[in-house]
C-alpha cells in the first residue's frame, strides 16, 4: 500500500484524476471500476474537464460500478446508475453499452449478482478500481462483518450508512439493501486507488490503513492488495501515525517522480 497526502481535497482529487487519465491513455480499452459518493463528484468533474480540454478518450473504456441500491430503477435520480450518467457517462465519449452498474430492480437479485461477477471476468477483470471510504469503514457497500473473500451479493445497510447517505435522498425513504461487489471482488482488481478527503474520515482512515485487517473495517482488507494507492488530503490524514514516512516515500520513490510536479 502507498499512502499519498496532498494539501487539500482539490490536490488529492487532481492526483487521482491524473492516475486514472494515465491508465486510460496507456491502455485505451482498460476496464475501470468506478465508485459513487460525494467525494467522487469532484473527481468526475476533473475527468470530464480532461476529456473536454485535453481529449481524454473514453470511447474504448469499459466500466463496472461497485454497487447499486436495491429497488431503485435506472431512472430514479437517487440510483447509482443515474448518478453515473449525470456526473460522468453523459459528459464524456464513453459508449453507454460499455458501462455496467448492478441492476437493483432485477427480479432475481442473486442471479443478477452472479451475472455481474461473470461479466467482470468475461472482460478480463478490472484493471484499475476506484474506491471511496464509507464512514463505517466500508468499501462499496461491504458493511462491517462482510467476509473478506465475499463476491458480489446483496447486503443490508447499517444504520450508520443509512445516516450517512439519507441526506442525499432529500427526505425520500432510502433503500435498506444494496447489491455490492464483495471485498473479494475488489481485491481481484489489478490495481486499486482509494480517494479519501475531509476530517470526518480521519478516524476511520487511520483504522483502515494503520489498524489490523478486520472484517469490522472492510477497507482494512486493502492492505492485502499488492498494488493499492490511497490518496488523502491533510484533513483526512490528521490521525495517521506515520505521515512523515508516507511523505518520504512520495518524495523519494522514483515511481512518483512524474506526479511530484
Ligand atoms: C457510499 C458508497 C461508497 C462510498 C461511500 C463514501 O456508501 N457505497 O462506495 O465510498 O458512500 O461516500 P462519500 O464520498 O459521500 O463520503
Amino acid at each position: 500500500m502507498q499512502i499519498v497526502i496532498k494539501k487539500d481535497p482539490t490536490a488529492a482529487t487532481a492526483l487521482v484524476a491524473r492516475i486514472i487519465s494515465l491508465e486510460i491513455r496507456k491502455n485505451p480499452s482498460c476496464v475501470l471500476g468506478l465508485a459513487t459518493g460525494r467525494t467522487m463528484e469532484a473527481l468526475y468533474e476533473v475527468l470530464v474537464g480532461e476529456h473536454r480540454d485535453h481529449g481524454l478518450d473514453f470511447s474504448l473504456c469499459r466500466t463496472f460500478n461497485l454497487d447499486e441500491y436495491v429497488g431503485l430503477p435506472t431512472h430514479d435520480g437517487n440510483s447509482y446508475r443515474s448518478y453515473m450518467n449525470r456526473h460522468l457517462f453523459t459528459r464524456v465519449n464513453i459508449d453507454m453499452r460499455n458501462t455496467h452498474v448492478p441492476d437493483g430492480v432485477a427480479a432475481d437479485l442473486e442471479a443478477e449478482c452472479a451475472r455481474y461477477e461473470a461479466l467482470i471476468k468475461k472482460y478480463g477483470g478490472v484493471d484499475l478500481q476506484l474506491l471511496g471510504l464509507g464512514r463505517a469503514g466500508h468499501i462499496g457497500f461491504n458493511e462491517p462483518l462482510s467476509a473478506l473473500r465475499s463476491m458480489t451479493r446483496v447486503k443490508a445497510l447499517t444504520p450508520e450508512t443509512i445516516a450517512q447517505n439519507s441526506p442525499l435522498f432529500g427526505g425520500a425513504e432510502m433503500p435498506r439493501l444494496a447489491i455490492t461487489m464483495g471485498v473479494g471482488t475488489i481485491l481481484e482488481a489489478k490495481k486499486l486507488i482509494m480517494l479519501v478527503t475531509g476530517s470526518e474520515k480521519a478516524g476511520i482512515l487511520h483504522k483502515a490503513v494503520e489498524g489490523p485487517i478486520t472484517s469490522m473495517v472492510t477497507a482494512s482488507a486493502l492492505q492485502l492488495h499488492p498494488h493499492c494507492t490511497v490518496v488523502v488530503d491533510e484533513a483526512a490524514a490528521a490521525s495517521l501515525e506515520e505521515k512523515d514516512y508516507y511523505r518520504w516515500i512520495f518524495d523519494n520513490d522514483p515511481e512518483w517522480e512524474p506526479f511530484r510536479r
